[in-house]
Formats: C-alpha cells, structure tokens, sequence
C-alpha cells in the first residue's frame, strides 16, 4: 500500500473537486445494446466507439467532468482520425480527465432467488487490475443492487455484497487504483421513501463496517450511492426538498468524514431531478464530504437522443451533454436555478 499512497493520494486529489464530477460510461455492451434500443441505434462496437467519442471529445468538459468511468472494451478503443486515433484512456489523460473502469463481472442470482442478485468478480482481479493500470486506469467501480419489497433486500444479501465491496476496494488500494463502492438501492417498486431510508441506512451502515473490517483506506476511496427516494410506482412520491433532507441525514449517519468524496448515480430518474435533488442537498448546510456525480443516463439521456447514430447530429448531442455536465456542475455547488434549463 504504502507503494502507492501518493498515486491513491494523487487520484483523490483530481477527482474530489468542489464542482467537479464523474461520467459514468461504462454500459456493459448488454446494457448499452438497451438504451441503443430505444433510438433504434446498432449496437456494435464501432457504434459503441462513437457513442463514447462523442462524450469525450465534448470541448472544454474538464470544467466540469473529472473522472470518466469506461468499460473494459472502450479503455482499448482509441478515438478516430480527427483525433489522431489516440487510445481513450491517453486523450482523457491529455485533457485532464481522469480514466476510470468499471470491474464488476455483473449480476447473477443469490441462494436461487427470484429477485435477489449479488455481484460477481472477485476471481483474477487483481491481475486484471494490473492490466488496467497499465494503460492508464487510475480508478475503479463495483457495483452491488438491491432491491427494496416488503421484506428484502435480506440480511444475507446485505452481508454478502458487503464482503464483496470491502474485499474489492482492498484490491484496487493495493494496487494503487481508488476505489469506487456503489451499494444501489434499486429505484424499482412501489416503496415509501420511508421504506427506502431504512433500506438505505442498513446497507450503508454493513458496508462501511466491511471496509473497517478489512482495512481499506477511506480516505482513499469514492463512495457513489443512490439517493433516498420513493419508488417509481409509488403513490405520492417525495418532493425534492425531502429526498435532499432525507438522503443527507442517512449519509450523516453512516458515512464517516473521512472519506472524501460521495458521487451519486442517477439510478432512473429523469435529469432534471437528478440535477434538483443534488443542488437541494447543498442548501442544507456545510457537509463533512464533497458531495457530487457521478451519472450515467442523467448525463447522457439527452445527447442519446439528439445523436441518434448520426456523424452529423454530433454536435448536437454533445450541446446537451455539456449543458447537463455544466447544471450538475452548478448543483453540486448549490448554484443550479431551474430557469438555466430554458437556455
Ligand atoms: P445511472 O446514473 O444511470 O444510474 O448509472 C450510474 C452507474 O454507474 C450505474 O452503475
């Protein structure tokens, strides 16, 4: 570990910036092939090759991106000829955007249940991460769900993914990649918020008791929760002021101030709440953390649909991503006005 302090230091320092926060565009090629889907996009690996170009070649969205989380085929891919065919993970370096990569092996069912999921990957980890660091991963995710019904996520779920989470992080540490720990509290169902917040404080509280138990360094890792929030069926869902209130008050709970950074996913909700919620959050007061994002379809919805896998709506596409990167960017400094969504 003490190897790589400076280079976990170095990560930390780059990515947990006040303003600053985290694309996540590493759709598994399953994942992507959906939202590919729904604009009757093909979904082969060129297309894939561009759909991420786009992001990364949006000018000057280092303002507000910090980190890019990629999927292990596009940290192999190398941008096209406008851009000197450069490999990804090299052209995010050049423009000051840290390389990150997810390294989860997905989802597979726990002890035979029908709803239930834990996460997979633990074999070989450790060398694949030596092969990521190599061509520039500094950073890494893991990605563990549960779902909420009147009676899970179960105990054993919770301690199983929690182990996985812990031992994970440990990896990345020792091999000198920050980590980031994503327990989602799946968005689906028709749950209270209330529901959501008891959910969502267990699960917290099992995970930073893992990462104590097996001795990773917080202040070297990356914390990217969902929010407290009603579910999507439910009736009567939460307003944002309360989803802000009671997601800061399960976060001041359980997560110790040690750690740096917390950066929320978007989880199914629309953009424009995502970005709401995040700004609410930081009219509550000083926070112990930096508190910002770390979005997959709340950044890149919009540019999907003005692209629809077309080289000549690239322009397009990459206004709204950087209009969506720019109000997360001005919410998680508690700027964000609802009135800069008409410019
Ligand atoms: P969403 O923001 O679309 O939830 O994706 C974040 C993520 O990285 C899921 O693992």
């Amino acid at each position: 570990m003490t190897n790589y302090e400076h280079e976990l230091q170095a990560t930390i320092k780059e990515i947990a910036v006040p303003g600053k926060g985290i694309l996540a565009a590493d759709e598994s090629s399953g994942t992507c092939q959906k939202r590919f889907d729904s604009a009757k996009i093909p979904c082969i690996d060129e297309t894939r090759r561009q759909y991420r170009e786009l992001f990364f070649t949006t000018p000057n969205i280092s303002q507000f991106i910090a980190g890019i989380i990629l999927y292990e085929e596009t940290l192999y891919q190398k941008a096209g000829d406008a851009v000197n065919g450069t490999p990804f993970p090299e052209f995010l370096k050049k423009h000051n955007i840290v390389p990150g990569i997810k390294v989860d092996k997905g989802l597979v069912p726990f002890n035979d249940s029908e709803i239930e999921k834990a996460t997979q990957g633990l074999d070989g980890l450790g060398e694949r991460l030596e092969q990521y660091r190599k061509v520039g991963a500094r950073f890494a995710k893991w990605r563990a769900t549960y779902s909420i019904t009147d009676t899970l996520p179960s105990d054993g779920l919770i301690q199983e993914n929690s182990e996985s989470l812990a031992k994970y992080a440990l990896t990345c540490q020792q091999h000198g990649i920050v980590p980031i720990v994503e327990p989602e509290v799946l968005l689906d169902g028709s749950h209270t918020i209330e529901r959501c917040q008891e959910v969502t404080e267990k699960v917290l509280h099992a995970l930073f008791a893992a990462l104590k138990k097996h001795d990773v360094k917080l202040e070297y890792t990356i914390l990217k929760p969902s929010m407290v929030i009603s579910g999507k069926n439910a009736s009567n869902r939460a307003g944002i002021k309360e989803v802000a209130k009671r997601t800061v008050e399960v976060l001041k709970k359980t997560v110790p101030s040690t750690l740096p950074t917390i950066n929320f996913l978007s989880g199914g909700q629309t953009p424009q709440e995502a970005t709401q919620h995040l700004n609410e959050m930081h009219k509550l007061g000083s926070l112990p953390w930096n508190l910002s994002f770390s979005y997959a379809r709340a950044l890149q919805e919009p540019a999907l649909k003005a692209w629809q896998g077309k080289q000549e709506n690239v322009a397009a596409a990459q206004k709204e991503f950087y209009k969506r990167a720019k109000l997360n960017s001005l919410a998680a400094l508690g700027k964000y006005d609802e009135e800069m969504e008409k410019q």
